[in-house]
């Protein structure tokens, strides 16, 4: 649903974003705010962030509510999503964005860690769709943001957790996409390679080298993904990577 359809209809549209108070989240929800969407922000601790991208929103003429939750606690996001539905009425679109990469060796990675991973990216994302489907009118959208390269399954030494949680969200993206197509409500994925904002960006010799565009991803690569994905409305079920060909080889 576009910004348009808000104008032309009584009420403008709702956009729900996950870990929406810094980085990519912050960006998709700014992105969604100037397209015409109700933002309502998902954020656990980062209330300066959330201050500031309240003003951003504010001088934008945007609307924007935040609530503070752990995504991986399911009574905690039934909780949110009760407000949402009590404030707002409905959710048009969920970006599910939370996404935590805390590398460590397989042998290393203690039940815990595996646990607060899968629960926020995986657990989390489910929790949220669950809740956000009962809000969405015919013809709502879901976008889930992934990592590149989840075509065949991928093995990883370092990050285990990360990378099942997000070859499960593959796997959930595509099941609530085939489930939901009779209402018109569309469910993709967008997959970053190596945003320039990552945590552990290599150099430019490095990315010219791993990745055939040569360049790291920027927010406006993604934004413009995750805005085309809500703007094509026979497109379901789909994995887009935004990764320059990162990991095609
Ligand atoms: N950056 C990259 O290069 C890259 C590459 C591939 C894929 N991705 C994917 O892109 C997405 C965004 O990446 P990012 O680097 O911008 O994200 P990020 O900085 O790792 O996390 C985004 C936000 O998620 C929130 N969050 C984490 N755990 C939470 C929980 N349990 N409950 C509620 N909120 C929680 C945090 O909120 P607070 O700050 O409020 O605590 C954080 O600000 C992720 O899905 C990631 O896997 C990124």
């Amino acid at each position: 649903m576009t910004a348009e359809h808000g104008q032309a209809g009584a009420v403008a549209p709702v956009a729900v974003v996950t870990g929406g108070a810094r980085r990519l989240g912050r960006h998709l929800g700014l992105m969604l705010v100037r397209r015409g969407y109700r933002l309502v922000c998902l954020y656990r601790s980062s209330r300066a962030d959330v201050a500031s991208l309240e003003a951003e929103v504010k001088a934008l003429g945007g609307h924007i509510r935040a609530l503070a939750l752990d995504i991986a606690d399911r009574d905690a996001v039934a909780r949110a999503f009760a407000e949402v539905a009590g404030v707002e009425g409905r959710v048009d679109v969920l970006i599910n964005n939370v996404g935590n990469y805390n590398p460590q060796p397989i042998q290393a990675l203690d039940p815990e860690a595996w646990d607060a991973t899968l629960g926020a990216n995986l657990s989390g994302a489910y929790y949220a769709a669950y809740h956000a489907l009962r809000l969405m009118p015919d013809g709502g959208s879901i976008v889930n943001i992934g990592m590149a390269g989840l075509e065949g399954t991928r093995a990883s030494r370092l990050a285990v957790d990360y990378y099942v949680s997000k070859t499960g969200l593959l796997s959930l993206t595509r099941s609530l996409a085939l489930a939901c197509g009779p209402r018109g409500i569309r469910v993709n994925m967008v997959s970053p390679g190596q945003l320039d904002n990552s945590v552990d960006l290599p150099g430019p010799e490095q990315l010219k080298r791993e990745i055939p565009i040569g360049r790291a991803g920027t927010m406006a690569d993604m934004e413009g993904a995750v805005a085309y994905l809500l703007d094509a409305p026979y497109v379901t079920g789909v994995n887009l990577d935004v990764a320059g060909g990162y990991r095609l080889g």
